[in-house]
């Protein structure tokens, strides 16, 4: 590799030496012996030495018992080190610009400058930006928060060792610190004990908050505001919020029986605890720096004369937030409340602190109130008294249901047996009326007393507390009627937004004439004050159609819904619910953002932040700046230097790719006898379900099959035994398809020209250089039988044509030529995954061999698929 990775090797290298040395002292110089051996064997095997490849075999199926976990975790915790390590460069002096681009905005506006774009625009794009990260509780975390808590913790040891002027001493105590967390992690299990609750989910939410955005968004801000300043001359207004923070954690109750209105009660009370909480260390903090006595009037009033007034209006607001504290801490332990003043409105914090600046800056201290002052004054702005917005989330039937069991009880029929016409004209009647529809001597079922209970949860909150209502599975307009109608049931006295969540391949096509059907309904129309939120699902479209059908019809939904909100001059807001593999629509965020639609970035940005990505891209304030930059980079170019809209002959192109690949990936998934039995033998599917990996089970439907699967866990099946199916099934199939028929030339074009279709190869490339056709084979060789293996035969050599026929579209003679370092990496861990992936398919078959596998085996297992997910950095 290149000599601008040596910093990042050396980091590598640092860190593995010292897992080899509490290796050695936990288990002796034999264990590590042997590692060392399986590692040299694997690295020759990647090589393309076939003999080391079976002598690496030999050695993983000769372990002894005693020695197959520590081997697992050797491997696995050096690829948890190895992320470590990558995360650190991203953020270090020695960064390479390949790696990360920490100038990406400085970079933009010179663009800009070069470009015809006119001042006015830009400023208007600056003013209307807008990133709304949404955190959700998707199970695809593998690590445990004590683990994490020490990776980070390595960072920040990686980082001191940087400084060229540490001294010989501290080098030395940073270093030792290294090894003790190292040793501390080795020490440690690593797989959870217990799934986690959804309060847990919501409380390690938080914790992403407190430990990293806190200080994060504050400084983004700062340093955008330097850039502007430097290249448009100008700051942000002090109560502008680019930055919003929402959370799915303990909102989304979608296929989650343990999310409750009980527990959404719960968690925004432990929101707003602590913004409380993290407010409060904060004026704390400006107390013990706003000594100052000279004041405005207006401060001097506020502070009752006090002689140190600035300090005065914070004793008070220190006083408040106490109160608070002591208030919530009450009601979340259902405990009588004192009877004190509490925050109610972020406006109390905002009023006194705006003071204060105000009258800092008048009164010649500018220099002070632009420092801690200001970022307490973003974070009011950005987090409010709330933390975050929760979101709530319910899938489309259960809606349908409640409604069903009233209008039967009211003998007005079964409303799921309506027309969707009928359905839209009682909801529309209902929603108009002052009379209530819900009787009051009704007892309904449990499930539905549970939707109603949300209901009235929601209702009783502030609205500012709130983000949207999501809907998932939605499919028709009487969908999000529905829920308009039960919110207003329950006495909801604000206007929640009601954002449908397109999700299949027909619900994504049918997505822009349930939104003109919508803007067609007067009630509506008046009910929405011009603003309308759709979230376009990117997982669960890529399982039921494949990744390339998938990606074109997200892309004509977003292209039509864009337009149909625009003749109705309604405000769009697309919320992406995208997951981190390439399967679940994940990709770089600067080119998934560049290949959407033109004007689909309008709005601003909401999206969905998931699992382990919450970690490598918001885990760390240095590194949660970098993202926020590069978002904000790429919001701004998509909507100052949008890319080109599509020509009328590629589209035609995409939609014949787009048919064929769907053909072509539901003739296996779906079409095929023996797909779900090979499914099943040949990635660990059921034994995923062991792994307690979060609160919600991994079906929608406990007894169903293959279709009630979630996408997160069907995508990380097929990651561990490094097909990668789902992530490729059906696209390069297609491309040759064209290329056969003559259109090689075009496609060529298309690449060259069309973010969106040269993103899409590009995603393409790095998933097939994830796989792994000689594991694939093992495991078949290991877990499938015999009467299934062509099927598997089959699958591969689709891969093997694929690839070549994307090379081909691209001229390229190498996965990831655009890519070295890209590619580096993934080789680079592949070395150690193997192994790992050895290990598992030998220890697949001894566990399905026994009836009741030892907890130990059991174990080991975990331990291989939480380190191959690590090893491939994403999960599901
Ligand atoms: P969902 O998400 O199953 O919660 O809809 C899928 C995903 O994020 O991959």
């Amino acid at each position: 590799m290149n000599d601008k990775y040596n910093a990042l090797r050396s980091n590598v290298s640092t860190l593995g030496h010292l897992l080899g040395n509490t290796i050695k002292a936990a288990h002796g110089e034999e264990l590590l012996d042997k590692v060392e051996e399986i590692r040299q064997l694997s690295k020759s095997a990647a090589a393309g030495n076939d003999d080391d490849r079976d002598k690496l075999i030999d050695v993983l199926q000769q372990l002894p018992n005693d020695q197959l976990l520590p081997v697992a975790r050797a491997f696995s915790q050096f690829l948890n080190l190895t992320n470590i390590a990558e995360q650190f460069h991203t953020t270090s002096r020695h960064c390479d610009k390949q790696v990360c681009n920490p100038d990406s905005i400085d970079a933009l506006f010179e663009r800009l400058q070069q470009s015809d774009v006119s001042e006015t625009d830009t400023d208007k794009a600056v003013e209307d930006l807008k990133i709304e990260l949404v955190l959700t509780a998707h199970p695809t975390e593998v690590a445990r928060r004590t683990t994490i808590h020490k990776l980070v913790q390595i960072n920040k040891c990686l980082s001191q060792l940087e400084l060229s002027d540490i001294s010989s001493q501290e080098r030395a105590s940073t270093e030792l610190r290294l090894e003790q967390l190292i040793a501390q992690s080795w020490h440690s299990d690593e797989i959870r004990q217990q799934r986690p609750t959804p309060v847990d989910e919501a409380r390690w939410g938080y914790a992403v908050i407190e430990n990293s955005l806190w200080q994060a968004v504050p400084d983004f801000i700062r340093q955008f505001d330097q850039k502007l300043e430097q290249n448009r001359g100008y700051k942000l207004p002090i109560d502008a919020a680019p930055v919003q923070i929402s959370s799915w954690m303990g909102g989304d109750r979608d296929g989650n029986p343990f999310v409750t209105h009980a527990i959404t009660r719960e968690v925004l009370l432990l929101a707003r605890w602590k913004a409380a909480d993290l407010f409060l260390q904060d004026i704390q903090a400006l107390n013990n720096e706003l000594s100052m006595v000279k004041a405005n009037d207006e401060v001097n009033a506020l502070a009752d004369g006090a002689h140190e007034p600035y300090r005065h209006i914070l004793r008070e607001l220190r006083t408040l937030l106490s109160n608070t504290l002591d208030v919530l801490h009450a009601q979340l332990n259902d405990q009588p409340a004192p009877s004190v003043p509490v925050l109610t409105e972020t406006d109390q914090l905002w009023q006194p602190l705006h003071a204060i600046y105000q009258s800092l800056h008048e009164c010649g201290m500018g220099i002070i109130a632009d420092g801690c002052l200001l970022d307490t004054l973003r974070r009011v702005q950005c987090f409010g008294i709330n933390l975050i917005k929760l979101d709530i989330r319910q899938e489309s039937t259960r809606h349908a249901n409640a409604l069903a069991e009233v209008t039967r009880y009211l003998g007005m029929g079964d409303y799921s047996q309506w027309s969707e016409q009928d359905k839209q004209a009682f909801l529309i009647r209902e929603l108009s009326s002052q009379r209530p529809l819900l009787p009051l001597k009704w007892t309904p079922s449990d499930e539905v007393q549970e939707v109603l209970n949300t209901c009235r949860t929601i209702a009783e909150q502030p609205r500012e507390a709130l983000g949207s209502y999501v809907i998932s599975m939605a499919r028709t307009a009487s969908d999000v009627l529905a829920v308009h109608l039960l919110l207003k049931e329950a006495g909801c006295q604000f206007r929640m937004d009601v954002c449908p969540l397109f999700e299949t391949l027909d619900d994504l096509n049918n997505a822009e004439s349930v939104i003109k059907q919508l803007l067609n309904i007067d009630w509506y129309r008046g009910f929405i004050q011009n603003f309308q939120m759709v979230m376009i699902g990117y997982s669960d479209s890529a399982k039921d159609a494949g990744v390339m059908s998938a990606g074109w019809a997200q892309y004509k939904a977003m292209e039509a819904l864009v337009s149909v909100c625009e003749e109705s001059g309604v405000d769009l807001v697309l919320f992406h619910g995208r997951g981190g593999t390439i399967g679940r629509g994940g990709a770089p965020a600067h080119a998934a953002l560049l290949s959407q639609p033109p004007k689909s970035l309008k709005g601003g940005l909401r999206v969905t932040e998931q699992g382990e990505m919450i970690r490598f891209k918001l885990g760390l304030p240095e590194v949660a700046v970098n993202s926020l930059n590069m978002y904000t980079s790429a919001i701004l170019e998509a909507n100052l230097l949008p890319p080109p809209e599509p020509k009328q002959h590629w589209r035609e192109r995409m939609d014949a790719l787009s048919d064929i690949s769907c053909d072509a990936y539901r003739s296996i998934v779906r079409g095929h006898k023996d797909f779900v039995p090979y499914f099943r033998a040949a990635t660990p599917e059921l034994e995923l379900g062991k792994l307690p990996l979060g609160s919600r089970p991994s079906k929608r439907n406990p007894k169903g099959g293959v279709e009630s699967l979630r996408a997160i866990p069907w995508i990380f099946a097929w990651s561990q035994n490094r097909l990668l199916l789902p992530a490729w099934l059906g696209a390069g199939q297609a491309i040759q398809h064209v290329i056969d028929q003559g259109h090689l030339a075009e496609l060529e074009e298309m690449c060259r020209e069309w973010p969106f279709f040269s993103t899409r190869l590009g995603m393409l490339e790095m998933v097939y250089t994830k796989t792994s056709l000689s594991t694939s084979k093992y495991y078949d060789e290991k877990l499938v039988p015999s009467s299934l293996w062509s099927l598997g035969e089959t699958l591969r050599s689709r891969l093997n044509n694929d690839i070549r026929a994307v090379l081909m579209v691209e001229n390229s003679d190498h996965l990831m030529e655009q890519d070295p370092w890209g590619a580096e990496a993934i080789r680079l861990r592949n070395i150690y995954v193997e192994p790992l992936s050895m290990l598992q398919a030998e220890l697949l078959s001894r566990t399905r061999a026994e009836e009741n596998p030892t907890p130990e085996l059991d174990n080991t297992l975990m331990v291989t698929i939480a380190g191959i997910a690590a090893g491939l950095r994403n999960t599901g």
